[in-house]
């Protein structure tokens, strides 16, 4: 798992916060994802490239509620991405343990994006991704997660027992990578830290409060 500061440049956060914006509002675009019981998840979300059903946890063609294909990833998406994975690889093959030699990353070009906005009170609770394909899992593909906007309280954890589970602050321009052996932490955001959105990136873009999260991953 790698975790990389302050990451994507603020030109680059600012592209990326205009152009969820533009495909937020288009066709598959954000909509509160809900279960079939009636409950809904915390926050907004829009898929790219595939459709991922929280209640069948499954990837599909199409949003099943209003039959909408999900957008493209942005060429730009694709390429930080790409650059991020390299980046990771070189900072664990000069500071790894001995143990890690040989262990870098796989590459990844992803097929999913999943974009999440959470308001100030939004949150999702402990989970694994683990809706890829099992060749993807096994293999430790990537998931690529890049965090922009307000900042969160992360949590992950190796198992599902929320107390044991450490700690991280993910802020606007970080990129949490998590592959290999790490691919199937839990994971969690249980808050967001309300107004600490970069002052330049609000006034860049005018977003709204809150906190926007990209992961892509491959099927
Ligand atoms: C997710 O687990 O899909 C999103 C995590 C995050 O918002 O940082
Ligand atoms: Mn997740």
């Amino acid at each position: 798992m790698v975790l990389m500061k302050n990451y994507i440049s603020s030109d680059d956060q600012a592209s990326i916060v205009n152009i969820c914006r533009d495909l937020g509002i288009g066709d598959g675009g954000f909509y509160q994802p809900g279960y079939d019981g009636g409950r809904k998840m915390n926050l907004q979300m829009m898929c790219l490239g595939k459709n991922w059903d929280p209640d069948t946890n499954m990837y599909t063609e199409l949003r099943r509620s209003d039959n909408t294909k999900p957008p493209e990833i942005h060429p730009k998406f694709h390429d930080i991405v790409t650059k991020a994975i390299q980046d990771a690889n070189d900072f664990i093959r000069v500071n790894g343990a001995s143990s890690d030699e040989g262990r870098g990353l796989p590459s990844m070009s992803p097929d999913i994006c999943i974009v999440n906005f959470y308001s100030e009170i939004g949150s999702l609770g402990l989970h694994q991704d683990k809706s890829e394909s099992e060749e993807s899992l096994k293999k430790g593909v990537p998931v690529v997660s890049f965090s922009i906007g307000d900042a969160a309280d992360f949590s992950y954890g190796e198992t599902r027992a929320v107390g044991k589970a450490d700690k991280v602050i993910l802020e606007s321009g970080d990129v949490l990578i998590f592959g290999g052996e790490s691919r199937l932490v839990y994971h969690a955001v249980t808050g967001i830290d309300p107004d600490t959105v970069p002052k330049s990136l609000r006034e860049a873009t005018g977003m709204r409060p809150g906190r926007l999260n990209l992961t892509f991953r491959k099927y």
